[in-house]
């Protein structure tokens, strides 16, 4: 196109309305949810950045699609149409169909995974560690260095950082690292992708030691788009293509297609070793179901099937990025410290470079996020300290994490840019009074995956 607007692809066709909720309605929700944004009702929410995750706007082609679903038990249409566009687009012959991505997981290190072993990643997302853990593995995360680094800009900062693969296959012993898994794009790390360069040489490696390597394929579709924009000799491929060839270097994948399947549930697990593919199918019978379908009604499996293709439309993923990045120029213009580059997702503020005064333990992120909420009703969610802090077992302060991020996740193909001018101007005013935000003490939590139903209390 001659003109440097980059339009939204698509036109909306069906709408649902947002109520406005006053600022004293929302302090009244945070109260009562305990300060944990996860607990407020979506109708207290304007503007509900909290995940890119099943929320995004389906295609009345994919509408349509789910009409002709086919809903019989065994041997469904739906699945072997689903089963070819997962084949065509990864080049694994055996998929299997899980109702999201961290079921896809569990079933994986469940076959894979045992107690001592360890799973490299280049940064685990919160369900992937979480699975690991429970099966007695750990999870290590070995991004590249400048990815632990906010404010430095590379076009690559979800690589993961080979030497220290090498190192720790090599200190930990082959025999106990059942799998390598690289996520694309690197979700925990703020949405940045890796490099085709890098999933080669971390194919090298894992053929080295005889491993096998898996994608978390969660956003493959935005990751192919940034090899395409950023990686010299793929300017002239096609998204589709640059997928093919990320998957041909991997032996299988986790997928959750809440994500780049444009879809609002579903999932997959997809490999070549059919020998594991077959132990995967017996675990998924009992906890999932049948093979063909998989936790997944037969509608649902056509909405995936549709979503995978056109996820892959050069169109939608130039919107999309340009959509992100838009958010993430105007609240950096005005001087919003933020992941930089900005991801394919999402937004991710710096909560630490933003709130100096709050430290780690007391949750900057956290107080980010509510401040965000309060103010304009804009949910984000905290990729920090409350996420991936470690409790102190003799109830000291938390083990910090790397980063204190609040991400403001786009869902697909859903706001307009006038909303996300919107969410622009209320970061923008929060960050206009940062001094005055107090941190939070946690006053619940669960052993798992606090974040989801920890309650707080105000400093
Ligand atoms: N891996 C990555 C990189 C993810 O981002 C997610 C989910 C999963 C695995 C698990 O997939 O939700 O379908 O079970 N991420 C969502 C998010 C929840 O908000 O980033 P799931």
């Amino acid at each position: 196109m001659p003109y440097r607007t980059i339009i939204e692809p698509f036109r909306i066709h069906s709408v649902q309305s947002i109520d406005l909720t006053t600022e004293e309605q929302r302090t009244e929700a945070l109260e009562r949810a305990g300060y944990n944004l996860f607990g407020l009702h979506a109708d207290e929410v304007i503007i509900d950045l909290l995940t890119d995750s099943g929320t995004g706007a389906m295609s009345s082609e994919q509408w349509a699609g789910m009409m002709r679903g086919d809903e019989s038990y065994a041997g469904s249409r739906s699945f072997y149409r689903f089963e070819e566009v997962v084949k065509q687009i990864t080049g694994f012959s055996e998929v299997i169909p899980t109702h999201q991505g961290r079921a896809a997981e569990r079933i994986l290190f469940s076959v894979m995974v045992d107690e001592g072993d360890i799973v490299p990643n280049n940064t685990h997302f919160d369900t992937t560690r979480a699975n690991v853990e429970y099966r007695g593995g750990a999870a290590v995360d070995l991004v590249i260095e400048e990815g632990r680094d906010p404010g430095t800009v590379l076009p690559f900062k979800g690589n993961m950082d080979v030497a220290a693969l090498r190192a720790t296959i090599e200190e930990a012993g082959a025999d106990r690292v059942p799998l390598v898994m690289v996520t694309v794009t690197n979700n925990s790390g703020g949405g940045q992708p890796v490099s085709m360069e890098n999933l080669r040489a971390v194919r090298a490696v894992c053929d080295e030691f005889e491993l096998p390597l898996f994608l978390d394929a969660c956003r493959f579709a935005e990751n192919a788009w940034f090899i395409k924009q950023r990686e010299e000799g793929y300017a002239d491929r096609a998204p589709r293509d640059i997928a093919r060839e990320m998957f041909s270097l991997a032996d299988g994948c986790t997928m959750s297609a809440k994500k780049d399947g444009l879809s609002n549930i579903g999932g997959f697990l997809a490999m070549n070793d059919r020998t594991l593919a077959d132990e995967a199918r017996n675990l998924l019978i009992l906890t999932e179901g049948f093979p063909t379908y998989g936790g997944l009604a037969g509608y649902d499996l056509e909405a995936v099937a549709t979503g995978l293709q056109e996820v892959l439309e050069e169109d939608y993923l130039r919107y999309r990025i340009r959509s992100t990045a838009y958010l993430a120029e105007k609240i950096s213009a005005a001087g919003v410290p933020i992941v930089q580059p900005p991801g394919g997702h999402a937004v991710y503020i710096d909560a630490a470079a933003m709130l100096p005064h709050i430290p780690p333990h007391e949750y900057p992120a956290q107080a980010l996020a509510v401040e965000l909420f309060r103010t304009g009703g804009v949910r984000g969610v905290e990729i920090g300290t409350v996420m991936f802090g470690k409790p102190d077992p003799d109830g000291g302060p938390d083990e910090p994490a790397a980063m204190e991020l609040v991400r403001l996740a786009i869902p697909r193909r859903t706001y307009t840019q006038s909303h996300i001018d919107y969410v622009a101007e209320v970061v923008i005013d929060v960050a206009a009074d940062a001094e005055e935000i107090r941190g939070y003490r946690m006053v619940e939590q669960a052993p798992w995956l606090r974040h989801f139903t920890a309650r707080f209390e105000g400093v």
